[in-house]
C-alpha cells in the first residue's frame, strides 16, 4: 500500500505560493534594483545571447534559494539580468529538464518566479529536431502551436494538482493562444529586416519527455500527428506562463534531422546540436535584438 506520508502526491505543491513568494524577494535582492519585463529563455547552444546583456548582473541558479544546479553540457545554469533590445530582461541561460529528473514543478518555477517580479511577456527557445521535410538544419521555426504529448497522457503536466489562483489562472485554462500571434509577426518582422526571411518557419512543437532520441517509428507518429520538430522542454513552461497569463513568443532552432527512414545512416546526438546552435547563435541574438528593439 502506497505510505500517505509519500512526498509524491500531486495535490500538494512542490513550491508553495510563500515559497515562491520567498524565493522571489532572494533572487530580486540579487538583481540590483533592477526590475525586468521580459523574461528569455535559452536553449541548448543559445546561451550566447546572454553575453550581450547590457549592464549585466549574473546570478547562478545554485545561489537562488530552492532551485538546483543546471546538469546539462551546453547550459550555464544562471541568470543574466540586464538591458537587451533597449528592453530590461531576465535571461535564464539555461533550463531545468523533466528528464533530468525534476518534476514539472521545479522546470517551470523560474516561470513563476518571472511572474512574481512582474514580467508578463516571455521569450523561449529551444533546439529541437526537425521533422517536417521543408525544414532544414539551422532554421528557426516560429512555434505557433504545441503538442504537450509528454504531459497530455502522463504527469508531467505541471499544472496536475492544487490549483493556485494566485499566478491568475483558473483550474483549466485554455492553451489554444499560448503563442502570442502579435509577437510571432514582429519576430517575421525583424527576420526580414535582417534579410533572415528564407530561414524562418512556422510549425508545431512536439514535447517528448526524453531523454532518449526518438526512435524512427515514433518519429513516423508524431509527425501524422502534426508535428514539425520534436523537443525535450518549453512546452511546460509555457503552459506555467499561459497559467501565469504571460505573452509568448516561441521559437525553435532545428538543430537536426530527427530521422524517419531505416534506412538512413544519420544518428541524433547532443554534439551535432550543440554545434548547430552556435552555428546559428549569432542571427539568433540579432533576431531577439531587433524584436525587442520593435516592441512599444
Ligand atoms: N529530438 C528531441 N529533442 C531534440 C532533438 C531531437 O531530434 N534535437 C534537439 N533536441
Amino acid at each position: 500500500m502506497m505510505s500517505s506520508s509519500s512526498s509524491a502526491s500531486h495535490s500538494e505543491p512542490l513550491f508553495s505560493y510563500e515559497t515562491v513568494c520567498a524565493i522571489k524577494d532572494d533572487l530580486q535582492s540579487k538583481l540590483g534594483g533592477r526590475s525586468p519585463s521580459f523574461g528569455i529563455i535559452l536553449g541548448s547552444g543559445l546561451g550566447g545571447l546572454g553575453e550581450h546583456i547590457e549592464d549585466a548582473v549574473i546570478v547562478d541558479y545554485g545561489d537562488v534559494k530552492c532551485f538546483p544546479k543546471s546538469t546539462v553540457v551546453g547550459h550555464k545554469g544562471r541568470f543574466i539580468c540586464g538591458v537587451f533590445g533597449g528592453k530590461t530582461v531576465l535571461c535564464m541561460q539555461g533550463r531545468f529538464h523533466c528528464y533530468e529528473g525534476h518534476h514539472p514543478q521545479l522546470t517551470t518555477l523560474p516561470i513563476r518566479v518571472m511572474s512574481l517580479l512582474g514580467i508578463k511577456s516571455l521569450i523561449v527557445t529551444n533546439a529541437a529536431g526537425g521533422m517536417n521535410e521543408l525544414f532544414s538544419v539551422g532554421d528557426l521555426m516560429l512555434i505557433k502551436d504545441h503538442i504537450n504529448l509528454a504531459g497530455m497522457v502522463g504527469a508531467l503536466n505541471p499544472l496536475i494538482g492544487h490549483n493556485e489562483s494566485r499566478y491568475g489562472g483558473e483550474r483549466f485554462i485554455a492553451t489554444s493562444k499560448a503563442y502570442d500571434k502579435e509577437y510571432g509577426q514582429l519576430f517575421k518582422a525583424a527576420a526580414a529586416k535582417l534579410g533572415l526571411a528564407d530561414i524562418i518557419r512556422d510549425g508545431v512543437y512536439t514535447f517528448l519527455s526524453g531523454p532518449c532520441f526518438e526512435t524512427i517509428a515514433e518519429v513516423r507518429m508524431l509527425k501524422t500527428m502534426g508535428g514539425d520538430a520534436v523537443g525535450m522542454s518549453t512546452v511546460p513552461e509555457v503552459i506555467v506562463g499561459v497559467h501565469c497569463g504571460m505573452r509568448i513568443l516561441g521559437v525553435s532552432l532545428i538543430t537536426n534531422e530527427a530521422v524517419t527512414s531505416y534506412e538512413s545512416v544519420a544518428v541524433a546526438n547532443h554534439e551535432e546540436v550543440l554545434e548547430t546552435g552556435r552555428k546559428r547563435a549569432q542571427d539568433m541574438v540579432k533576431l531577439v535584438e531587433e524584436f525587442l528593439t520593435q516592441l512599444k
